[in-house]
């Protein structure tokens, strides 16, 4: 039995990347989120194609520090910033930190000042915005994230000594499609312009990944398209975004063994080493994985019958489901599962220690030729 294995396509997350960069307008900086997917390599092979990097834990300034050193992070974020992350994100020259509340901006000014300096902020503004159809909604009512608008034009207005607000941040909503993503970033520059004089205005991050349909992807070229309109009507304005999911979600691939199928009162199941101890995402958002089967060469003893199935873990929880298929055909023991779409809030946000099973291991190249050679090795 192998230990499952992460794969990132680097290859393939640099071609994306870089038709993600290709048609958004100049004037459009791309952040990348990087509570998305950490990992050194995707760090690394975005850090030539993306104009930043948005950090949001103290974490994430010293991971980013150890990849990619002289490279100052462009954002800082975050709910519940202490002081201790006010001081290293001054430290570190974050260009810009992404304030979520008057008292965090006091507290981040008077730490500025004792250090002799200032810090250029943006405003994290909780702006009523209609998100029909979004999977998360983190705006336009009551929440713990950024500021109300009145808040944000009292803090624009009279800012504290020793801070230069540049403008304004928000991220409202997850899950949003093109369109939808287009009309929110024009409502959020129109009032970031009209109340607050913004001069920069980062829209966030959000972009719609559909796991349920594999082939499909956000519609980069559209969203580029309303961009460029939002732009044209505010010529003045400095513009960015921050995507995390639909950046890496494609270009990580969780690759599995089938330990034991079996059939529970006319249903079958396939049980997998792993589980969402390791690839939590399926779990954390109610979705089934999707995945190919390799077939194990040389294959016998029992398979499913063709018909409809779930893919379950090694944990001791009926929660640890990766997945469900009708159509995935007969499956057998020592098959191996190549889940797909395992590159974005996947093994960093698993409860890893869950049962002290083994972690996965990590490699990099094409999941299916790993697979393919894994399942031959029998
Ligand atoms: C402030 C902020 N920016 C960017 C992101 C990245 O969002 P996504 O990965 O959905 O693009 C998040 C995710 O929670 C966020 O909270």
């Amino acid at each position: 039995m192998t230990r499952p294995v992460y794969v990132h396509d680097l290859a393939a997350l640099a071609s994306d990347a870089r038709s993600i960069r290709s048609v958004l307008p100049d004037r459009v900086e791309l952040l990348y989120a990087v509570k998305a997917n950490p990992d050194r390599g995707v760090l690394e092979t975005l850090a030539p194609v993306v104009d930043g990097f948005e950090a949001a834990s103290r974490g994430e300034l010293r991971r980013l520090a150890e990849v990619l050193p002289g490279r100052s992070p462009a954002a800082f974020a975050g709910p519940g910033k202490t002081d201790e992350d006010l001081t290293a994100a001054l430290a570190a020259g974050v260009r810009r930190i992404h304030v979520e509340s008057p008292a965090e901006l006091d507290r981040l000014a008077a730490i500025a000042r004792s250090a002799g300096r200032s810090a250029d902020v943006l405003l994290r503004v909780n702006l009523p915005v209609a998100a029909p159809g979004a999977s998360l909604v983190m705006g336009g009512g009551p929440s713990p994230f950024g500021m109300e608008p009145a808040e944000a034009v009292c803090c624009a207005r009279r800012p504290p000594t020793g801070i230069r607000v540049r403008g304004v941040h928000a991220h409202l909503a997850s899950g949003l499609d093109a369109p939808l993503a287009g009309a929110v970033a024009a409502t959020v520059v129109e009032w970031a312009v009209r109340e607050v004089g913004a001069e920069e205005v980062d829209v966030g991050g959000g972009m719609a990944v559909d796991y349920a349909r594999p082939g499909t992807r956000f519609d980069w070229a559209g969203y580029g398209r309303a961009l460029a309109g939002v732009l044209a009507e505010h010529p003045g304005v400095r513009l960015r975004i921050e995507p995390g999911r639909a950046v890496t979600a494609y270009c990580g691939a969780y690759l599995t063994e089938v330990i034991e199928v079996k059939r529970s009162y006319g249903e079958w199941f396939v049980v997998v080493a792993g589980g969402t101890h390791h690839l939590r995402t399926p779990a954390a958002k109610g979705h089934a994985q999707p995945f190919t089967v390799q077939r194990r060469t040389g294959a016998g003893g029992p398979r499913t019958d063709g018909g409809p199935l779930t893919v379950v873990g090694q944990l001791c929880t009926p929660k640890d489901v990766l997945s469900r298929s009708a159509d995935a055909g007969p499956i057998g023991v020592g098959d191996v599962l190549v889940f797909a779409m395992a590159g974005a809030y996947a093994w960093n946000i698993s409860h890893r220690d869950f049962l002290l099973h083994d972690p996965p291991e990590f490699r990099t190249g094409d999941p299916h030729e790993l697979a393919e050679a894994w399942a031959s090795r029998h």
